[in-house]
């Protein structure tokens, strides 16, 4: 038998209810935002993301799903959407057509992990982004879209961690004075941090090492180094978050995994998933546009897992219910009926309803047996008694309940 993927889940008809739910939540509450879906290719040429992610992250330096096609061309599956956003949004100048560009997604991504509780190697993302506006106002509508998302799914209990990485002259005199501190207790590192300490010492932060969070404990903070601007802004951010009343820590360490971050910086952790726990995040990349070839723009965007999304709800049980496969299930007696079952099915649909009948040649009581596993709330019977008077039986499955009506005027008496 030939399997998925390592790290790949098929998503089965028993669980896609769970994911049109959380689907029709984003859409709704983006669009209560004012936020227009966009949906770009699942490949880019590769360097969407070196020059997009940055050269010394994780992502692109050991997670990236590369290939050449068969054209020579390096070409990635996407590991995140915020670069493949930027470089859709520069190419079709939407962003100078309009003052603000509000835009959400969902979809898949790829990112060569190695998988555990909550880590795929396709999962799912659901995001927005806010594209043009500098001020904190556009930071505190990007995170008061996910919480109102959080909410809207029903999840509470989750903490979200917020810190400043400044503009880019205090995140350079910041990157500095670490670099020098890590320099001193070089010795004491793990071997992954001494790498990292010179290419992107910021990361060394993100450590799960022991020993490694021993030294990082005493390391110079960011929020240390924000010049006057930098701090405005982010003082602006948590003013206006605490007239939303959306709670939030500082946490002076967050950096986050990927290179095009300034100013605000964002994660969400629930305590059910375990070492994966956070399951979202985001924040402010000034640069990125101009990092990826178009005109300086400022923009803050979130994005989050859809698979941890669903293991939280599991855990809380929050699951929206399974829904039957269809409302009326038509049973006849044998095949010479078929065709007016054909006929009934097709005035429920024309109503909207879903209807379905046997394809199997099964007995009446197969049928209605049937009807009953599926949890379908009502059975419309033809038989010969039935035909004789122009009529069908309207059987309510949850109290038995039966009624004739008549065949021609069906969609009248549903
Ligand atoms: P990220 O933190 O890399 O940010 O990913 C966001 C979320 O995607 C994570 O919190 C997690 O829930 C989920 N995720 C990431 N990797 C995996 C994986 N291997 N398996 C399952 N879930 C995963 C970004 O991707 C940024 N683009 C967010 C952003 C948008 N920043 C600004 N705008």
């Amino acid at each position: 038998m030939i399997q998925a993927v390592r790290g790949t889940k098929d998503i089965l008809p028993d669980t896609i209810d769970n994911w049109t739910y959380l689907e029709q939540i984003a859409r709704q509450i983006s669009e209560q935002f004012g936020y227009k879906e966009i949906r770009t290719p699942i490949f880019e040429k590769t360097e969407v993301f070196s020059r997009g992610v940055g050269e010394q992250t994780d992502i692109v330096n050991k997670e990236m799903y590369s290939f050449l096609d068969r054209g020579g061309e390096s070409i990635t599956l996407r590991p995140e959407m915020t670069a493949s956003l930027v470089r859709a949004v520069i190419q079709s100048s939407i962003y100078q057509q309009q003052s603000i560009t509000r835009l959400w997604y969902f979809g898949p991504f790829f990112r060569y992990e190695r998988p555990q509780k909550g880590r795929l190697r396709q999962f799912h993302q659901y995001g927005a982004e806010c594209i043009s506006s500098p001020y904190p106002e556009s930071d505190v509508e990007i995170i008061h879209l996910s919480t109102t998302f959080c909410k809207a799914i029903g999840i509470d209990d989750y903490t979200l961690l917020i810190n400043s990485l400044g503009n880019d002259a205090a995140r350079a005199k910041y990157r500095a004075e670490l670099i020098e501190y890590l320099r001193t207790n070089k010795d004491r590192l793990s071997k992954e941090s001494q790498v990292r300490m010179e290419l992107n010492p910021l990361r060394v932060l993100d450590s799960k090492d022991e020993q490694d969070r021993e030294i990082i404990k005493n390391a110079p903070v960011i929020l240390d180094y924000l010049d006057e601007e930098s701090r405005e802004h982010f003082e602006a951010v948590l003013s206006l978050l605490d007239h939303l009343k959306i709670k939030y820590e500082i946490n002076p360490r967050l950096v986050r995994g990927l290179d095009y971050y300034s100013h605000t910086v964002f994660e969400l952790q629930h305590s059910s998933l375990g070492a994966q726990d956070s399951f979202g995040g985001g924040g402010r990349y000034n640069s990125l546009f101009n990092q990826l070839g178009g005109k300086e723009t400022p923009a803050v965007g979130f994005a989050m897992g859809a698979e941890r999304l669903l293991l939280i709800l599991e855990s809380i049980a929050k699951l929206p219910q399974v829904k039957e496969i269809a409302d009326y299930y038509i049973v006849t007696a044998d095949e010479n009926y078929t065709k007016y079952a054909f006929e009934v099915a097709e005035k429920l649909r024309s109503i909207g309803k879903r209807a379905i009948f046997d394809l199997q040649r099964r007995s009446m009581k197969a049928q209605m047996r049937e009807a009953g596993k599926l949890n379908i709330p009502f059975v419309l019977i033809i038989a010969d008694e039935e035909l004789k008077n122009s009529t069908l039986t309207l059987k309510n499955m949850s109290n038995g309940e039966q009624t004739q009506i008549p065949f021609d005027k069906i969609t009248e008496h549903i």
